[in-house]
């Protein structure tokens, strides 16, 4: 098992609605109002959220943390970028500033960079963009490009879905884009131009978000050009704190055959899962 920083203590908090814009017809962004713990966050990590006075749904919903927010020079909160596919995140798209949820997090391991990464390609599908744009942020937090040659393939159903292209861009991040439908970017599933890119110059590391099937796409290619990739895997999560067990993924290596995505992951090193 490849060795793991140490994550930051999850707390559980109450954390109030500051914006909530959207973005598209299913895409939303919200910044919430929360406390100093979350300021020491991970790009990669997330945090599991509900409605305090609602049972519907039962159960918090994991959302990955898109970014970290600043007031007059203090830590103001985080963002979270969603995508409305069922009752949570239309709730959540319902809300308005001065609403409350209960957070618990920061949760998980994030991504990690070893020293001496200069060329790192991100892949992501769909809402699995949210991590990326907190990562970008890390990278160059000064406002200026990252070190490193870094560029971004996301791939998305259709125009409208390329939420936060613009602005990973215009932090000297490149973007190729790619649509299920063809109305912005190649036509074709962005492991395709990933794919074209890696034969051409292959990066230091690769990290992927996004719906299995695109992660299974982006590990192939790893394995086979012997690149190191690191991968977030969206699970079905209860608890978030490995007490239910609803986040098992089939491991490799060390002594049990499998891991918790909400301990262990939600990014892992290809080299220790199944995929
Ligand atoms: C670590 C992690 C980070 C995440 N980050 C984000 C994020 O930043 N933004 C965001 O919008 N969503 C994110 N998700 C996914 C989000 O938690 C789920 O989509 C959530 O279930 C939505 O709740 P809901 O009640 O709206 O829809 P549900 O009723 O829970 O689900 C609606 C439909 O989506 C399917 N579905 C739900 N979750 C998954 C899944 N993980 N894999 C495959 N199908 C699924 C269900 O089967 C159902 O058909 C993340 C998930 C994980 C594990
Ligand atoms: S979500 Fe409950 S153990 Fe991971």
């Amino acid at each position: 098992m490849t060795p793991q920083p140490p994550a930051a203590t999850p707390v559980f908090a109450a954390a109030h609605v500051s914006r909530n814009e959207r973005l598209s017809s299913f895409f939303g962004r919200i910044a919430l109002a929360c406390g100093e713990p979350f300021a020491a966050a991970e790009p990669g990590q997330f945090v599991m959220l509900r409605r305090p006075e609602t049972l519907d749904p039962f159960l918090s919903r994991p959302y990955s943390i898109h970014a970290t927010w600043f007031r007059e020079g203090r830590f103001g909160g985080i963002e979270i970028l969603y995508k409305v596919v069922g009752p949570a995140t239309r709730r959540l798209s319902l809300l308005r500033p001065g609403d409350e949820v209960r957070l618990l997090g920061p949760l998980g391991r994030g991504f990690r960079l070893p020293p001496g990464v200069r060329r790192l390609f991100l892949a992501a599908g769909g809402v699995g963009i949210a991590p990326f744009r907190f990562l970008v942020e890390r990278l160059a937090p000064q406002g200026g490009p990252p070190a490193m040659d870094c560029r971004l393939f996301f791939g998305v159903r259709t125009a409208e879905e390329l939420v936060c292209a613009a602005g990973i861009a215009a932090r000297g991040v490149p973007v190729v884009p790619t649509t299920d439908d063809g109305s912005a970017g190649a036509h074709c599933p962005v492991t395709d131009p990933l794919a074209a890119a890696v034969e051409a110059d292959p990066p230091d590391l690769l990290l992927a978000c996004g719906p299995r099937a695109m992660l299974a796409c982006v590990a192939d290619l790893a394995r086979r050009r012997g690149i190191p990739c690191q991968v977030s895997l969206e699970e079905r999560m209860a608890c978030g704190l490995g007490a239910c067990l609803g986040c098992a993924v089939p491991g490799r290596g060390g002594p049990s055959r499998y891991r918790h995505a909400c301990l262990e992951g939600p990014v892992f090193a290809l080299e220790d899962i199944e995929l």
